[in-house]
């Protein structure tokens, strides 16, 4: 059976590596053209190689917290395709910190990354979108633009904000056809955990990538995983009181982990 992205044209930022590196390879097995976007030489070219079988992939050094770079990454794929069907807004960093050792320089940094790296994408993909009646645009959040874990104030501040504009978009340009979906993944195991352990529950990017794309195929608004992140966010929501114990028992957890100098990486779930 023919993929619904067979034949499509797709940019993904971030992806070079981790989430977006699966997302680009399923998608072009998927018989997608993709521009996979990253904002270093190295990682390009490394990502280059790796996907050199796929005749359909596409290279591109664009650094998403520069508004002209995400321009010129937008123009680039709509000049050699002559359209834009989606857009894969996700490039991102982490940052679990103590927000009292947070230096204005980190704040800038995530939120220029995350944020308006998100903005720029929205920004300079929509009018296309709307000139071809037709696209869909993909942010990743994160279960912390869901569920918000201490220690992650500056890393909720920018995916609480991409799921609210995810929203937002999705019921405003729906009568333009285009769709929105926002992407919450918990632990994938990638680089994001450099110099750190990859949590003991994380799934293997490729795992992500399919059920990224069977939702985007469905044009879901929410697409949260793995299961037990679906199943923590509906606990936590459905019972406010549980979840107010679950979050104070978190940040003690965080803060005790700080102080020995051991990051605690799990979820209390032995609350639940
Ligand atoms: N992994 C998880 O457990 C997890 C959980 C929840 C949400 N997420 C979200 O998923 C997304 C992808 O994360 P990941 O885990 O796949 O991370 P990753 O493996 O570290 O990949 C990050 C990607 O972003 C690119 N990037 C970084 N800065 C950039 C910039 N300024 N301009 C353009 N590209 C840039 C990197 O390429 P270069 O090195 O070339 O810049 C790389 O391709 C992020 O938004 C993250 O917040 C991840």
């Amino acid at each position: 059976m023919k993929s619904t992205f067979d034949g499509k044209i797709a940019v993904v930022t971030g992806g070079t590596s981790g989430i977006g590196y699966a997302v680009t390879e399923e998608m072009l097995k998927r018989g997608a053209t993709v521009y996979a976007i990253g904002s270093r030489n190295e990682s390009i070219e490394k990502a280059r190689k790796s996907l050199a079988a796929y005749k359909n992939s596409r290279f591109l050094v664009a650094d998403v917290t520069v508004a002209d770079d995400v321009k010129r990454m937008i123009d680039t794929a709509v000049a050699g395709s002559g359209r834009l069907d989606y857009l894969f807004n996700n490039a991102g960093i982490g940052m679990t910190h103590p927000t009292r050792y947070l230096t204005l320089d980190m704040w800038k940094k995530i939120i220029d990354l995350n944020l308006w790296g998100v903005i720029y994408g929205i920004h300079f993909a929509l009018p296309v979108m709307l000139e071809q009646g037709s696209g869909h645009i993909v942010n990743t959040s994160s279960i912390a633009g869901i569920i918000a874990p201490p220690a992650q104030a500056a890393y909720c501040a920018t995916k609480y904000a991409v799921t609210g504009m995810t929203e937002a978009l999705r019921y405003e340009f729906a009568a333009d056809n285009i769709a929105f979906t926002t992407v919450c993944p918990a632990n994938v195991a990638t680089a994001i955990f450099a110099g750190t352990e990859i949590p003991k529950d994380a799934i293997p990017a490729d795992e992500a990538a399919r059920i990224i794309l069977d939702g985007v195929e469905k044009k879901e608004a929410l697409i949260i995983f793995p299961e037990y992140a679906k199943m923590l966010y509906e606990r936590l929501s459905a019972d406010p009181a549980l979840k107010d114990r679950f979050m104070l028992e978190y940040a003690r957890r965080r803060k005790a982990g700080w102080e020995r100098g051991v990051p605690y990486l799990g979820v209390p779930d032995d609350l639940l």
